[in-house]
């Protein structure tokens, strides 16, 4: 069965993002959601401010999605520290980032800096896999950093781990978010993988009998989020968006700038085209709601 996840995107599937959209996630057909990175360093101190993203929303509906945690890291002992208190707040999954392509993350051998250090990798699924149990720790990867080849090159160690999924984005670092996916690796890892393998960075929704034979799921992230600009509801939706995060952050800056991050995927649609002139001058929330959205 092919299960549809929303891809994790920083700074905009966030919490208020979750709860705010939850209905039109679920509308969409999502099976859940992985949450953005958290990242996991040496002398970690794991507090509330670290995993507010992962809070239970006090609308019980919004909540029925199953979110999946992530971590950023190299480093297994800080890992299990993070996956412990994943468990303790009552996350039964956790995913690993192996494919954040900024370079300077790349540079210090995170994200998809991982795939040039197999062995750090290897253990960090090995620990990864202890901390949650099998089938339970997943990982989430580029076709490879400057080479679409890296990531088959490391399959066969890869697949020594139980893991939930081996989620791919299917580009190298290199290209960032654009040009083409390279379907034809992908096949070849489909081929290869002894874990159930989700396809990324292709799908748009609505065709999703396009994707590759034999996926065991398919995560969407920015087609989705720029769909939401075409409901009818979605100025309604946004003010509420505003409202909660007028709540969570302090001061307006900080609202506007992720107001802004959103309608940079509406945009496209022409409502929103209209109005883009207007909003990247917006600085406050008042100038923001003023507009006729
Ligand atoms: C703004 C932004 C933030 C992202 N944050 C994360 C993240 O926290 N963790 C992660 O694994 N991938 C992250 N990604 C990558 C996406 O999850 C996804 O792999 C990528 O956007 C391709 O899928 P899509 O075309 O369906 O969006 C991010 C991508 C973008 C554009």
């Amino acid at each position: 069965m092919c299960r549809l996840w929303l891809a994790p995107l920083r700074g905009v599937t966030i919490r208020a993002f979750r709860e705010t959209f939850a209905e039109a996630i679920r509308e969409a057909g999502f099976a859940g959601a992985f949450a953005p990175f958290i990242p996991a360093n040496p002398g970690i101190r794991v507090n509330d401010r670290l995993l507010a993203d992962l809070q239970p929303f006090p609308n019980e509906a919004a909540s029925s999605l199953p979110l999946v945690p992530q971590v950023i890291t190299k480093h297994p002992d800080a890992m299990r520290t993070l996956l412990r208190a994943f468990r303790e707040r009552g996350f039964d999954r956790a995913d690993l980032n192996a494919g954040c392509p900024f370079p300077m993350i790349v540079r210090r051998g995170r994200g998809s800096g991982l795939l040039r250090t197999p062995d750090v990798l290897e253990t960090l699924l090995a620990a990864g896999c202890e901390e949650m149990g099998p089938g339970k720790f997943s990982l989430k990867v580029r076709l490879g950093v400057e080479s679409p080849d890296d990531l088959r090159a490391l399959l066969p160690r890869i697949n020594r781990y139980p893991l939930a999924a081996l989620t791919v984005h299917a580009r190298t670092a290199r290209q960032m978010y654009g040009g083409e996916v390279d379907r034809t690796r992908f096949a070849e890892i489909l081929a290869e993988s002894t874990n159930p393998v989700i396809y990324n960075g292709d799908a748009e929704l609505g065709h999703l009998d396009e994707v590759p034979n034999g996926v065991a799921g398919v995560m969407v992230g920015r087609a989705f989020v720029r769909a939401l600009g075409a409901r009818t509801d979605a100025g309604n939706l946004l003010r509420t968006y505003i409202a909660r995060s007028q709540k969570e952050l302090c001061g307006d800056v900080p609202v506007v700038g992720r107001m802004k991050e959103l309608l940079t995927y509406w945009c496209a649609v022409p409502r929103w085209h209209r109005l883009w002139p207007v909003i990247k001058l917006c600085r406050s929330v008042e100038e923001l709601l003023s507009l006729n959205f």
